[in-house]
C-alpha cells in the first residue's frame, strides 16, 4: 500500500508542471497554454491561462517559446502580454484565437490583444495561426458606437518580427504599431470585407524602421496608414484591396505638429481600392510629410 502511494506521489511530481519548472532557466523553455488550463473549445474564456503561460515564459531565462497549439480555437476576452521579459520571447501561434461576442468585449482600452514593452519578440503563425476579431456584429450598424479597438496592438516593442499569420474581421482597426523601433511583418494576411467600416489594416504611429512585406491586405479602410511621429517606414510587395490604399496620415488631427519622413512603398499592387497612394491632412493641422516614395506600384 505504501508503495502504491509513493507511486502516485511520483506521478504527481512528474506531471507537466515539473517539465515546465525544469525548462525554466535553461536554453529553451517551451510553454504551452494547454498546460496552464487553456481549453481551446472556442467558448470558454482562455484569457487567464494565456496570461499565466505568458508570465511563466516571460520570467524564464534563455529563450522562451509560448505555444498556442494548432487545431484549437481559443476564445479570449482580453490579452495583455507585457514585458520587460528576462527571456527572449517567441510566440508560436499555430492555433486560432477568436474574440468574444459583442456583449462580452471589455471596452476598457484601445486593444483586444496587446503586446507591450517586449524587445526582440518573434510572433510566428507558421502559416496556420489566425486571429479573428469576429467584428461582423459591430459593422451592421455604421452609426452605432463601436469599440475603438485594435485586434492586435504592439506598443514599445523594439526589434519585433511577426510572420505567417492571418488577422481578420476587426470591429475596427486590425494592427497597431505604436512607439516601436525596428519591426518586420512578413506574409501577413489581413481579411475584412470592403463594406466593413473603418477597418484599417495597419496603423503605424510614433515608430521607426518598420517593414511590411509580402503581405495581402483586404479591408474596408486604409491598407496601411502611416501616422504622426513616423520615419523609415517601408511597404514592399504588399497587395492591397479592397480598401482605401496606403496613406500617410491623416496628419494634424491632434492639433499638434505631426511629422512623417522616409516612407518607401515599393512594388505594391492595389486592386479595386478607392485610392492608391495618399497623403492626408486635416484642416488647421501643422507639421510635414517628406521623403515619401511610391515606386513601381500597380493600380488595377
Ligand atoms: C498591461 O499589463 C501591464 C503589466 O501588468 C500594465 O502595466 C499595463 O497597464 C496593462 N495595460 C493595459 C492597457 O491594461
Ligand atoms: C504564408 O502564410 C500562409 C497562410 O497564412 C501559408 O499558407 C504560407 O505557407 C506562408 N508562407 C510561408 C513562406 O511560410
Ligand atoms: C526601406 O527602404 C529603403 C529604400 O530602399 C532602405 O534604404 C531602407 O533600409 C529600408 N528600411 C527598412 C526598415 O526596411
Ligand atoms: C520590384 O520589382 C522590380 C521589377 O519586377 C524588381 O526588379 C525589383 O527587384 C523589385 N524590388 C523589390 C524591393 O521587391
Amino acid at each position: 500500500m505504501q508503495g502504491f502511494f509513493t507511486y502516485i506521489l511520483i506521478l504527481i511530481i512528474a506531471s507537466p508542471c515539473l517539465c515546465i519548472r525544469l525548462n525554466v532557466g535553461t536554453e529553451n523553455a517551451i510553454i504551452n497554454v494547454m498546460q496552464f488550463g487553456a481549453l481551446g473549445d472556442g467558448t470558454s474564456d482562455d484569457s487567464q491561462a494565456f496570461a499565466s503561460a505568458w508570465d511563466s515564459a516571460c520570467k524564464a531565462g534563455g529563450t522562451s517559446t509560448l505555444v498556442i497549439p494548432a487545431g484549437q480555437l481559443f476564445m479570449v476576452t482580453k490579452i495583455n502580454f507585457s514585458g520587460p521579459c528576462t527571456a527572449k520571447m517567441n510566440i508560436q501561434l499555430e492555433g486560432n484565437i477568436v474574440a468574444p461576442s459583442k456583449e462580452a468585449w471589455k471596452l476598457d482600452g484601445t486593444y483586444w490583444i496587446s503586446i507591450q514593452y517586449v524587445n526582440g519578440l518573434t510572433l510566428d503563425g507558421n502559416g496556420k495561426g489566425g486571429i479573428d476579431g469576429d467584428g461582423s456584429t459591430w459593422w451592421q450598424c455604421e452609426s452605432c458606437k463601436r469599440p475603438k479597438v485594435y485586434v492586435l496592438y504592439f506598443h514599445a516593442c523594439n526589434d519585433l518580427i511577426v510572420r505567417n499569420l492571418e488577422i481578420s474581421n476587426s470591429p475596427q482597426s486590425h494592427v497597431s504599431v505604436n512607439t516601436c523601433n525596428g519591426a518586420t511583418f512578413s506574409n501577413i494576411s489581413i481579411n475584412a470585407p470592403a463594406t466593413s467600416p473603418n477597418t484599417d489594416g495597419f496603423d503605424i504611429s510614433d515608430s521607426s524602421n518598420i517593414l511590411i512585406q509580402d503581405s495581402n491586405i483586404k479591408s474596408g479602410d486604409d491598407c496601411i496608414a502611416v501616422n504622426g511621429g513616423c520615419s523609415f517606414i517601408n511597404a514592399t510587395r504588399v497587395t492591397c484591396g479592397p480598401g482605401h490604399g496606403i496613406s500617410v496620415g491623416s496628419l494634424g488631427r491632434s492639433g499638434e505638429r505631426d511629422t512623417v519622413s522616409d516612407v518607401y512603398v515599393q512594388n505594391c499592387t492595389f486592386i479595386e481600392t478607392s485610392n492608391g497612394a495618399r497623403i492626408k491632412t486635416v484642416p488647421g493641422g501643422s507639421g510635414y510629410a517628406k521623403h515619401i516614395t511610391f515606386d513601381q506600384i500597380i493600380l488595377q
